[in-house]
């Protein structure tokens, strides 16, 4: 590789350049300013909202060989609106509207065309980089320079930047005390009270971009991306455009979820059959293996044997949901965490795929296939087709995927290798007409619009968490909204009803357990476990509890009655890391779900998203607030229209849910 180093950065003072206005590009509403600084040898952006700075003048660019335009490039400025209503076939709102304002620079010379495209939405700003270089048939980025300096200081939330896992608690911080942090990124500004977040969409074929301390300016924030093992950030084409750096922006917390911003800037559907896609609830051999009662590998305590495949897909059948999920499924359990060798089509000895694939067609129960690699991605990588194919001919449509395990080489999962290797996982599984949940995945960025089979993802701490660590907090959960949800749905397997572990506990025998959670619990109210079905959303849900304990209470009712497939959601209140109402649509049945932290709180919410002819039955599932106690639950129904409004009670680390079911209309 040329040693010499070159940035955008160093493109020398342009004709328009020094002396002229910089030009700005306005969200169609105009509150929101973007503008592009070429002054001497610096390329910058500055963002303003409602006429003051939210963004200081901020480095673009990079140091990567061959992106640096002549001294004599020329600069041409190209603007663009847009206008448009876009359907997804799933999603929180399968109906988004696209309007934004796009002003594009390009500086031209005889080997490279470089661009920067920033588009200002109502909702928020985001710019990305296109390059054409001629003469190469690729380019090596060794770093990008793209600065988020903020104007005034402001408290961010956030977890630590790590290439290899998002399975972190927040930290909330004042942006001059973050040293690192991965995205989204959300931020409030002290004085003008502006809501934002810092994050990126559509990325394929790039590194993650993390955030890292930029001391060279107050409060800046700088792009650090994942790096590969030599310390190269990415090689790719000579023709290419880079993911978009993105601040969704807004004057409530609520404003960030309520936004489809990041889904804007990913392209249209590229998948023409969609009949095989659909959302579902689903449940499975799961819950056991992290409690320790069960195992994944074959022996007295297997998980997922035919006889327990059987009930759980007789448990789907009767209760309304569609799928069913048993890990432990394969062969090569016994290397997990060693040489990470998995079968990918082997069945063990006391899982009859066949049968079992036969029996869940019969019912009507769609079942899916599970391919923990441990990381080894060159293994997986090689029967990827054919294992999807041989899932494809059993009926099954869905596979969830996992990587607990670093990856073979020294590779970081969220580096450009990850990167690609998730998204071929994602094509593959589109060719073969399956559906894919990943676990240990990349981070979401919109790639769903395209690609509409990558369904749901990890991505952050989920329930697995509370069975073998201290667990997840209600204050983690009322952030989790606002920070890791903003990226796109997760599938953090919520439900858990048997809150103290009762049952596996009564099983001590054959426990094995050992982790700090042994004696204790989940530390919210079963309210809250119902609640969060509506407000972590995922088009496959999961009901993650140990079916026994479903059977015969009360507050399945809600699982049985709610519906994945949701036509509109929007987030009611909240306050980052304090408390969240989530109300969805599917149909003509809505759902909301509310969640508080560690303090009780009574919230008035007006009902008026209710179709306003409609009479609506509402089952409100609710905590006991009186004795507190996170294992009581009280259901009660009412009538209700559009004109009322609920008090929602909630006791500390508590939550409500609520299912409304018309009657009759007007
Ligand atoms: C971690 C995943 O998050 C979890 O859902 C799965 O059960 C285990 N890995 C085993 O694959
Ligand atoms: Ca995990």
């Amino acid at each position: 590789m040329n040693k010499a180093i070159f940035t955008a950065l160093g493109v020398a003072a342009i004709a328009a350049g020094c002396n002229t206005p910089a030009p700005v590009v306005k969200s169609p509403d105009g509150h929101i300013e973007v503008s592009l600084i070429h002054t001497g040898a610096t390329l910058a952006y500055e963002v303003n909202v409602d006429g003051r700075q939210l963004i200081a003048p901020s480095r673009l660019g990079f140091v990567a060989d061959g992106l640096v335009p002549a001294p004599d490039a020329r600069m041409s400025l190209a603007f663009a609106e847009a206008d448009t209503v876009w359907h997804q076939p799933w999603g929180e709102n399968k109906e988004i509207r696209d309007r934004y304002k796009e002003m594009a620079m390009t500086l031209t010379d005889d080997s490279l065309v470089f661009t920067v495209r920033v588009r200002a939405f109502d909702d928020g700003m985001a710019l990305r980089y296109e390059w054409e270089a001629s003469g190469r048939d690729s380019v090596t980025v060794m770093d990008e320079l793209t600065q988020f300096a903020f104007a005034e200081s402001a408290t961010s939330w956030s977890i630590p930047a790590d290439f290899d896992s998002y399975e972190k608690e927040y930290r909330t911080l004042p942006i001059d005390s973050v040293s690192d942090a991965n995205t989204p990124f959300t931020f409030m500004t002290d004085s003008t009270r502006l809501f934002g977040s810092i994050h990126e969409a559509a990325l394929y074929d790039f590194p993650e971009m993390t955030l890292r301390v930029d001391s060279s300016m107050p409060r800046a924030l700088r792009a650090a991306l994942a790096p590969m093992p030599s310390g190269v950030k990415a090689v790719v084409s000579a023709r290419f455009a880079t993911p978009w750096r993105t601040i969704q922006i807004g004057r409530k917390a609520v404003d960030l979820i309520n936004s489809a911003m990041i889904l804007n800037l990913n392209e249209p559907c590229k998948i023409t059959d969609l009949s095989w896609i659909k959302p579902q609830k689903y449940v499975g051999v799961w819950w056991g293996m992290h409690l320790g009662t069960q195992t994944w590998t074959m022996g007295p305590r297997h998980g997922a044997t035919t006889t327990n495949a059987i009930r759980c897909i007789d448990f789907a059948r009767d209760n309304n949901l569609q799928g069913v999920l048993f890990e432990g499924w394969n062969e090569g359990w016994e290397n997990w965490g060693g040489n990470q060798h998995f079968d990918y089509i082997k069945a063990y000895a006391d899982f009859d795929i066949d049968s079992i694939a036969r029996y869940a067609q019969a019912n009507g129960i769609e079942l899916w296939a599970h391919n923990e690699t441990g990381g080894n991605i060159p293994e997986y990588e090689a029967v990827l087709d054919s294992a999807f194919a041989y899932y494809q001919s059993l009926g099954i449509h869905t596979v969830k995927t996992g990587y607990a395990g670093g990856f073979k080489g020294g590779y970081y999962h969220h580096s450009q290798y990850g990167v690609r290797h998730y998204q071929k996982v994602v094509e593959t599984a589109a060719r073969h007409q399956l559906m894919v949940d990943a676990h240990e995945p990349i981070k979401e960025t919109g790639i769903r619009r395209t690609w509409p089979n990558m369904m749901t993802r990890e991505g952050a701490r989920g329930m697995e968490w509370n069975a073998w660590s201290a667990g997840n907090t209600a204050d983690y959960l009322c952030t989790l909204p606002f920070v890791r949800m903003l990226s796109g749905p997760m599938d953090y397997t919520p439900g858990i009803f048997d809150i103290n572990y009762r049952r596996a506990k009564a099983d001590k025998g054959r426990l094995e357990w050992n982790g700090p959670n042994a004696d204790c619990c989940i530390k919210t109210t079963i309210a809250r476990q119902i609640a969060n079905w509506v407000i972590i959303y995922s088009p496959l849900q999961m009901a993650s509890d140990l079916i026994e304990n479903y059977e015969g209470h009360p507050g399945f009712q809600f699982f049985r009655d709610f519906d994945a497939d949701c036509d509109w959601s929007e987030a009611l209140a909240g306050e980052i890391g304090r408390y969240i109402v989530m109300a969805r649509r599917a149909d003509d049945r809505y759902f909301l779900g509310a969640g508080t932290d560690s303090s009780a709180r009574e919230l008035d919410v007006a009902l008026s998203f209710l179709d306003p002819d409609t009479t609506y039955t509402a089952t409100v599932y609710a905590d006991d607030t009186e004795s507190a106690d996170p294992e009581k639950l009280l259901i009660s129904t009412c009538e209700v229209t559009s004109a009322d409004t609920l008090t929602i009670s909630m006791a500390p680390a508590g939550g409500q849910a609520v299912t409304f079911i018309p009657i009759s209309r007007r």
